[in-house]
């Protein structure tokens, strides 16, 4: 049984117990209600139409055919569609991309021209082959290099400055520079993006795939001049995510609009291939860096910049180089992003956004530092180590990234490595140990939640947030169990629907810290609550106690100094004629400088062994060995399950995962799941994971978040894995046979 007192974060447990997903039977019997499950008696089905260019001007678009077509109800365009807001800010000021068919420009292929919207899924995909568009091409800017294109510098002002690195570089016995490249790549969860939209009057209820049903509900609210109030947003289960449902998509609008247009409840599933054009995808990047260090391995100055696409009106953020200036002691520091406009679709957070191309560079670059003055990579990073953030210069919350390094190289078996490249073999395949160290940053904007217990003897916890399959219901539900003192199955946490308190983005790896320590406060204040109920009463065993004096266990609560007295929540809302009492409780961020902490986001390392056929340049990867230290972990089978889902995106990045354009009209040549190379079973080995450190200062449960920190590191640690075998270095991801070969 749980108990619980208000102990500080740093006296909990270093990790939970890996209890099953409470959400997993409603999976498995296919009643869990994905946004396209929910229907209505009278839903019309919307259709999209897409540009076959990726710049220019409609000059005509016939619709005439397709609305005389069966059972087509309307077909917008930008010449009916009316005027439509652009929404509000999101994530750190990022807006989403402007509002669809406002007029004839066409800034990209793929760009939503028209919507058909009828009785049945398949007269509205008929209808939408009979519309008929006449383009007047220009030439699109397609190109990172390409003169003409818009250069952003400083996009978010995340660029960091310490020392002089011109001087740090020029005095430096070492030097290292190169460049690294790294494709776009398209966020591939298997549940197609889906919107239904119902109007009543000027209200608007709408499930969606979405990892932030308020910002879908303050978007749609603007888009279409109606008040927040009354626009609900439910998205109980999402099928996979990864980040491409941070912001709201133009279909997301369209859906809304072909529901006010025909007056019925309309249903819009993106196609696989619509998928690749409409919700975000990793922009491709080139980065610079310059590493300056002594013979005996001291970074003496880093030089990064990284640059990025982006969509013409758009406002994506791709924070490349934002993981450097915090990852290792140097003195002389500097690091810059830029962004390039393009003709391309509106790129989007995908699974670590920014930080996992950005550790790439500079973990392959401290790699060939490694090899110019003979030491050991892992020695490398254990040299240059941040005792505390050399950014703030503040001490970090909690780092226990030497730890991972350590225990991960222990059970790797990394000193069993020979320094020198193609210097392990066994038979025909190569063998290469590669190793990358991973300081993920900190994020956790405020989170709200309710929490209630009844007189039945259940709590009730609830809050307008996301679970994209990294197992938020079973956390809060652990969470709020062991808060109230209550067993697992007494307890039901529930999200996903704007009725509920606001919650931020399930991303940037921050919505456990956030709603936890929402749930935290309320779950406290509801304890609190009981206690002003019994505050005067003469029959409580509790009678006087403050919060710091009890502990809840067995769904009661007791003096911690005497166990024996103390009573239930059912027996004090039976005595006092209540059903349930209900407490609200909030989460905001801490400022650095107030708690004299830097606050830390999660550490790791990565070691990896790759086999490489000497012949033909087949690459396997063998093992990988994750040392994780992500603050306290509530769940370890439910974490360890985030750092494998990221472990598998990682190998896809280095080896398989590009989104591969045509150069002269910008269409996207590999838009399906037979040409789009994921990572399958078999390119997936074992892979270990442990979690390492203690619980973190920062949040009051104690966590640091581990949706993201699985991924990064897998490239550079894969690639320098690849050079130890091979002695050739590739800088281009991803890494395949023939660059190999050449
Ligand atoms: Mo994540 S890419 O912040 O969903």
């Amino acid at each position: 049984m749980t108990t619980q007192t208000t102990r500080p974060s740093h006296a909990l447990p270093l990790i939970g117990p890996g209890v099953d997903r409470v959400d997993g039977p409603l999976k498995v019997a296919g009643a869990a209600h994905y946004p396209g499950d929910f229907s209505f008696p009278n839903l019309a089905h919307a259709v999209l139409v897409q540009s076959t260019i990726a710049a220019g001007r409609i000059r005509r678009i016939d619709t005439g055919t397709a609305e005389a077509a069966p059972g087509v109800l309307a077909v917008i365009t930008h010449e009916n569609a009316g005027r439509l807001e652009r929404g509000p800010a999101g994530v750190v000021g990022a807006v989403s991309p402007p509002p669809p068919l406002q007029d004839d420009r066409i800034l990209h292929y793929g760009q939503h021209i028209a919507v058909v919207v009828a009785e049945t899924i398949e007269q509205a995909t008929a209808a939408a082959r009979l519309i008929e568009v006449a383009y007047e091409r220009t030439e699109p800017l397609l190109d990172l290099e390409d003169p003409r294109a818009e250069v952003l510098t400083n996009p978010w002002g995340f660029d960091q400055q310490r020392g002089d690195v011109a001087a740090g570089l020029a005095s430096a016995e070492v030097r290292i520079e190169a460049t690294f490249t790294t494709p776009a790549e398209t966020n591939n969860p298997l549940g197609l993006f889906t919107t239904v939209a119902v109007w009543d009057g000027d209200s608007l209820t709408v499930y969606d795939s979405t990892q932030w049903p308020y910002y879908v509900r303050a978007t749609l609210a603007v888009v279409f001049g109606v008040p927040e109030s009354g626009v609900r947003v439910l998205a109980p289960f999402v099928g996979g995510a990864f980040g491409a449902g941070l912001r709201v998509w133009p279909h997301v609008v369209l859906a809304a609009l072909a529901a006010r247009r025909v007056h019925r409840p309309v249903k819009l599933v993106l196609t696989r291939l619509q998928m690749f054009t409409s919700i975000g995808h990793r922009p491709n990047t080139v980065q610079h860096i310059k590493i300056g260090a002594t013979r005996s391995g001291e970074l003496v100055a880093l030089d990064h910049e990284g640059t990025s696409s982006v969509a013409l009106e758009d406002d994506n953020i791709e924070p490349i180089t934002i993981g450097t200036a915090g990852a290792y002691a140097c003195p002389n520091v500097s690091t810059r992003d830029r962004e390039v406009r393009l003709n391309i679709a509106c790129p989007g957070s995908m699974r670590a956004p920014g930080e996992a191309e950005g550790n790439f560079a500079l973990e392959c670059a401290l790699d060939e530092l490694a090899y110019e003055i003979g030491m050991d990579p892992l020695e490398l990073r254990l040299r240059n180590y941040a005792e505390t953030h050399p950014q703030f210069g503040l001490p970090w919350s909690s780092k226990a990234l030497r730890a991972c390094y350590q225990q991960g190289a222990e059970r790797f078996g990394w000193s069993r490595r020979t320094p020198a490249p193609r210097s392990m073999r066994d038979g025909r395949w190569l063998v290469g140990y590669g190793m990358a160290g991973v300081s993920f940053f900190w994020y956790q904007p405020p989170c709200q939640a309710r929490a209630s217990v009844s007189r039945d003897g259940t709590a009730f916890v609830r809050s307008a947030a996301t679970d994209i399959g990294t197992g938020t219901y079973t956390v809060m539900t652990q969470l709020a169990a062991e808060l109230l003192g209550l067993p697992l199955g007494r307890v039901r946490f529930d999200l996903g629907d704007t009725e509920m308190p606001p919650a931020p983005n399930q991303g940037g790896s921050g919505l456990v810290g956030a709603l936890g320590s929402a749930v935290h406060a309320a779950c406290w204040k509801l304890v609190q609550a009981f206690l002003d109920v019994v505050h005067d009463d003469a029959d409580s065993p509790l009678r006087g106690c403050r919060l710091e004096d009890v502990t809840v266990a067995d769904g009661r609560i007791h003096r911690t100094d005497d166990p024996a007295r103390g009573e239930a929540y059912t027996a004090i809302l039976t005595r006092h004629g209540l059903d349930e009492l209900t407490a609200d409780g909030e989460s905001a961020p801490p400022q650095p400088q107030e708690i004299g902490m830097a606050p830390a986001g999660a550490f790791g390392a990565k070691f990896v062994e790759v086999r490489i056929d000497a012949d033909l340049g087949l690459i396997r990867v063998a093992r990988v060995v994750s040392a994780i230290d992500g603050g306290r972990i509530l769940n370890e089978k439910l974490a360890a399950s985030q750092i494998i889902g990221g472990t598998v995106g990682g190998i896809g990045m280095a080896l398989l995962e590009e989104t591969v354009s045509d150069p002269g009209t910008g269409r996207i040549a590999n838009a399906t799941f037979g040409d789009y190379l994921l990572a399958v079973n078999a390119d997936v080995p074992n892979m270990d994971v442990i979690f390492v450190g203690e619980p973190d200062r920062v949040n009051p449960i104690g966590t640091k978040g581990v949706g993201e920190i699985g991924l990064v590191g897998i490239a550079a640690a894969i690639a320098n894995a690849v050079y130890h075998a091979t002695g050739k270095r590739i800088r281009e991801l991803p890494i395949t046979l023939d660059k190999l070969l050449l």
